[in-house]
C-alpha cells in the first residue's frame, strides 16, 4: 500500500493498493493482491507495457485472485503489470460505489459516451454538478411518488392505444429494421416532457449519427442527452450505458422535471451481462444467460418511474411536484419468439408493451405497432369514459377486420350477413390511416381522439 498524492475530484483517496497481473483469459484479468481491500464492482487502473492506463472493474473472486475486465481493450497488458486501486474510507465508498456521473443541465443537446465524456466533436462538457451514482438504488417503493398525469407522445398510434401516464415504463418489442430508431426519434422530438434520455446500447457505429441527426434531428437533440456505447465496445461500456443514462434521467428526475427515457436497446444490456456473467465463471442457464441477468434486469428497470414523493409547498406557494422518469425499453424479437428470456423477463417487469411488426411495416404502414397486441396498464384509468369507448369499439372493428380481411380479398364474404363484419369493412381501412404517422408529423392526444371520433361517430358502448 502507498500514500495517495492529492488527485482533482472531489474525494481523496486515503492510499493506493497495488497490485499485479497474474493472468490474462479471454476478456479477463487476474489480479493478485487485491484482497480484503478491494470487493466486486470496484474500478481499478492497470497499467500497460506502453504506459497506458487502462481502468477495469472487480468481476469475481477466486481465492485470493480478483478477477476483472477492462473498460477498453486488452492490448498492452501482460502478466506482471501494475494495478492500482484507490483506496477511500468508507463514507466515500459507499458514495462512489459503482462508479458515478457527474452531471449538469448543460449536457442537454450532447451526445456523451457511458464515461461522461463527449463525444460529439463540440468540445468539452461543462464541469460541475453533482456526482450521481451509475448504480443507485430505485427510490423505495412506499416513498415512490404515484403516476403523473397523461403524457402526449405526440403519436396516434400510442397516444390512443396505449394511452401513458408520466412515470410509466413500457417496452417496445421490435424485429431489426421495423422503425424503432424512427420511432424513439420521434418520440424524443414529440413527446411533452422537459428532458429526454436517450441510451444507444450496441448499435452499430454507422447508426449512431443517423440517428441523431436524421431520426432525432436538431429539435430533438436540443432537449436530449444522447449517451452511447456502440457494439465493438467492451461489455462493460455496454452495461455502463445503460446505467449513465438512468443516472442522468435520475438526476433530471430530482429536479422534478419530467423525463423521457428511451433505451436502445435493453436485449443488447442483457447480452453485455451475459458476457460478463460467463466471463467471470458463472454458469449459463436460460439460453446462454446466466442467472445475474435476471437479477440485474429488474435493478435497472425498476429505476425508472417516479421519483419521491414531494411533501409540502416550493418557495412559489406551489405543491412540490415529483419528478417522473417515463421509459421506453426497446426489446429485440426476431420472428416470433415469445420463448425468448429477455423478450419474457421485460413483459413481466413493465407496465405496458408496444409491439412492432414486420408484416404491417412491409405492408408500407408506419409506425407498424400492432395495436391489438399492444397494450398500457394504465388504461382504462387514464382516459375519460367516452375516450375508453372509443377505443374499446376501434379495438373491436380492429379485431373483427383481421378475423375477416381475407375472406373480403377473397371476395369470400356478402356485405349484409353480420352487421359488426359490415361495419369493421367500413372503418377498419380508416383507422388504419390514422395509425400511419409520417416521421415529421406530430400529433396531440387531444387531435388524436378526435381524429378517430370523426371515423367512428359516437361510441356505441358509450
Ligand atoms: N414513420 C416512418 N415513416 C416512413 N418510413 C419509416 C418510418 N419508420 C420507419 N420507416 C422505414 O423503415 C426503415 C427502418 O427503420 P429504422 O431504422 O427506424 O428501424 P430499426 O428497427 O431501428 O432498425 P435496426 O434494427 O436496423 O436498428 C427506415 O429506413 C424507413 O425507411
Ligand atoms: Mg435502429
Amino acid at each position: 500500500m502507498r500514500a495517495a498524492v492529492a488527485e482533482p475530484w472531489h474525494d481523496v483517496p486515503v492510499g493506493l493498493l497495488d497490485g499485479r497481473v497474474t493472468g490474462l483469459s479471454g476478456l479477463s484479468v487476474s489480479l493478485s493482491g487485491m484482497r480484503d481491500f478491494t470487493g466486486v464492482g470496484d474500478r481499478v487502473s492497470i497499467a500497460g507495457l506502453d504506459g497506458r492506463e487502462t481502468e477495469a472493474e472487480i468481476v469475481a473472486f477466486r481465492g485470493d485472485t480478483a478477477i476483472a475486465m477492462p473498460y477498453g481493450s486488452l492490448e498492452g497488458i501482460g502478466s506482471g503489470c501494475r494495478a492500482t486501486f484507490r483506496l477511500f474510507d468508507q463514507e466515500q465508498r459507499r458514495r462512489r460505489a459503482g462508479g458515478t456521473l457527474t452531471i449538469n443541465a448543460s449536457w442537454q443537446g450532447r451526445v456523451i459516451d457511458p464515461m461522461g465524456r463527449p463525444i460529439d466533436g463540440k468540445g468539452p462538457l461543462a464541469p460541475g454538478g453533482e456526482p450521481r451514482r451509475l448504480r443507485a438504488p430505485p427510490p423505495e417503493a412506499a416513498l415512490r411518488a404515484r403516476l403523473g398525469p397523461r403524457i402526449d407522445l405526440g403519436i396516434r398510434a400510442l397516444n390512443l392505444f396505449t394511452t401513458c401516464r408520466e412515470g410509466q415504463r413500457l417496452g417496445l418489442f421490435a424485429g431489426s429494421g421495423v422503425g424503432k430508431s424512427t420511432l424513439m426519434g420521434m418520440l424524443a422530438r414529440n413527446t411533452d416532457c422537459d428532458v429526454a434520455v436517450i441510451a444507444l446500447v450496441g448499435e452499430r457505429g454507422r447508426e449512431v449519427r443517423e440517428f441523431v441527426e436524421d431520426d432525432l434531428g436538431p429539435e430533438g437533440l436540443a432537449k436530449s442527452v444522447v449517451v452511447v456505447a456502440t457494439s465493438d465496445t467492451s461489455p462493460l461500456m455496454r452495461r455502463e450505458a445503460a446505467y449513465a443514462a438512468m443516472a442522468a434521467a435520475e438526476y433530471f428526475r430530482d429536479q422534478g422535471k419530467s423525463v423521457l427515457m428511451l433505451m436502445d436497446s435493453v436485449t443488447r444490456f442483457c447480452q453485455a451481462l451475459r458476457e460478463i456473467g460467463l466471463s467471470s465463471g458463472e454458469p449459463p442457464a436460460t439460453r446462454g444467460y446466466p442467472p445475474s441477468v435476471f437479477a440485474e434486469l429488474p435493478r435497472l428497470l425498476e429505476r425508472a418511474g417516479p421519483g419521491l414523493d414531494e411533501r409540502g409547498l416550493d418557495d412559489r406557494g406551489r405543491k412540490r411536484r415529483a419528478g417522473q422518469i417515463t421509459a421506453m425499453f426497446s426489446v429485440l424479437v426476431e420472428g416470433d419468439d415469445h420463448n425468448e428470456p429477455v423478450a419474457d423477463a421485460v413483459r413481466g417487469i413493465l407496465d405496458g408493451h408496444v409491439v412492432l411488426e414486420r408484416r404491417i411495416a412491409e405492408a408500407g404502414r408506419y409506425p407498424a405497432v400492432n395495436v391489438l397486441r399492444s397494450l398500457s396498464r394504465t388504461v382504462p384509468g387514464c382516459n375519460a369514459a367516452e375516450e375508453n369507448a372509443l377505443i374499446q369499439d376501434a379495438r373491436a372493428d380492429l379485431s373483427t377486420w383481421d378475423d375477416i380481411q381475407d375472406m373480403v380479398r377473397l371476395g369470400a364474404y356478402r356485405t349484409g350477413n353480420d352487421a359488426r363484419a359490415d361495419r369493421a369493412i367500413r372503418v377498419a381501412p380508416a383507422i388504419e390511416e390514422i395509425l400511419k404517422q409520417s416521421r415529421s408529423e406530430k400529433a396531440t392526444i387531444a387531435e388524436s381522439f378526435h381524429a378517430l371520433r370523426d371515423v367512428l361517430g359516437p361510441p356505441e358502448t358509450a
